[in-house]
């Protein structure tokens, strides 16, 4: 087993810094996910700028990764307007240029809002936002770490475990969501088989899921995403477990496009299907998915393969990066604070309080 790369982090400087940055020359640093598996590429920025373009970009992706990447983000903009004693007027609006980064995943909006209810008063707000987003990615690591452990008790030995996207490591502070249970499955020496959907456009599957399950030592097949159904035949699925970008206050979850689509198919196939995710990623202000805003991505990331056009020009295209798979289609919610079972109105609110 080999270990995995840390999806985030921030480097205290050594010097005193540049003029307008973090006076301790602080910087985050993540893996650029854009180009796994063949590179290992790394980038660092002081500039809370960059980290707004690598969240757009997918150079950090995942949700519960890039609510940690705002909370950084915004520490890197409160020392560059020098806040102090209150969030002004820049680095208000820096928060929200943060929160437009992208829409779906509530775990942005979930974590700006924490950063925006502390004490300030006094203090380098520089200072406070940095110590907050350390906290919450040490709470983000203990978070997948406690899923994988709820979610141990609904893996039987040997199970074969069909996931969709990307949840491991790096899409989470570390360790993972979906793809933590799949290991704390593997740890706790049950011999489990993974079914990987590739995830198009963008290969989320088969080029994170896939790289983290070979390092972590995991048997896996890789699929495209329209053989999920034969898998699920050939393979005897014993469940579905996938991630969540957000969850509504009636269990309605957005996640990647084509999460849905299994969640019907496990209903006809009589598989459980069951979403893992932190409470950053509830949205009890949501009533159901109809709340839940869908990115729309660019055409280009379906019309071409990288550089390469791969159907017709001048073309209609429709891009949803997610879809809302319905409350009714889920087995349980697998969460730090325990499993969630229907009805979701009532235990949802019960459990995350
Ligand atoms: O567009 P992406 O790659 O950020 O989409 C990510 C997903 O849909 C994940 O399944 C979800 O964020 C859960 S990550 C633990």
């Amino acid at each position: 087993m080999e270990s995995l790369p840390d999806p985030i982090k921030w480097e205290n400087g050594t010097t005193s810094g540049e003029p307008g940055t973090d006076p301790r020359g602080g910087k985050v640093t993540i893996i650029d996910q854009t180009r796994l598996p063949l590179e290992e590429k790394f980038l660092s920025s002081k500039n809370y700028r960059d980290v707004c373009e690598w969240i757009k970009s997918l150079r950090i992706r995942g949700a519960p990764a890039i609510g940690i990447a705002a909370a950084y983000a915004a520490a890197l903009a409160a020392y560059e307007f020098g806040s102090h004693g209150e969030i002004d007027s820049k680095l208000d609006a820096a928060i929200h240029e943060i929160n437009a980064t992208r829409p779906t995943a509530v775990n942005i909006r979930n974590i700006l809002a924490r950063l925006r209810k502390l004490d300030v008063k006094g203090k380098n707000v520089g200072d406070v936002f940095l110590n907050e987003a350390h906290r919450i990615l040490a709470e983000e690591i203990d978070s997948c770490r406690k899923i994988g452990q709820f979610g141990l008790e609904l893996v039987p030995d040997k199970a074969v475990i069909l996931t969709h996207c990307h949840t491991g490591g790096l899409a989470t502070g570390g360790y993972g969501t979906a793809l933590g249970i799949i290991r704390a499955a593997h740890e706790a020496g049950k011999k489990v088989m993974v079914i990987a959907d590739e995830t198009r456009p963008l290969l989320q599957g088969a080029r994170l899921t896939a790289y983290e399950l070979q390092k972590l030592g995991i048997d896996f097949k890789l699929i495209v995403d329209g053989a999920s159904g034969i898998a699920m035949k050939k393979f005897s699925v014993d469940l579905v477990v996938v991630g969540a970008d957000r969850i509504a206050a009636n269990g309605d979850t957005a996640n990647k496009i084509g999460t849905y689509n299994l969640s019907v198919l496990c209903k006809d196939h009589k598989i459980p299907f069951y979403i893992a995710a932190p409470s950053s990623s509830f949205d009890l202000a949501a009533k159901s998915g109809e709340d839940i805003p869908i990115e729309e991505r660019n055409p280009g990331e379906i019309t071409h393969f990288r550089d390469c056009r791969s159907a017709p020009e001048n073309i209609s295209v429709y891009a949803p990066a997610f879809d809302v798979s319905p409350a009714e289609n889920i087995a349980a919610f697998i969460t730090e604070k325990g499993i969630i079972r229907k009805p979701y109105g009532e235990n949802i609110a019960k459990v995350l309080g």
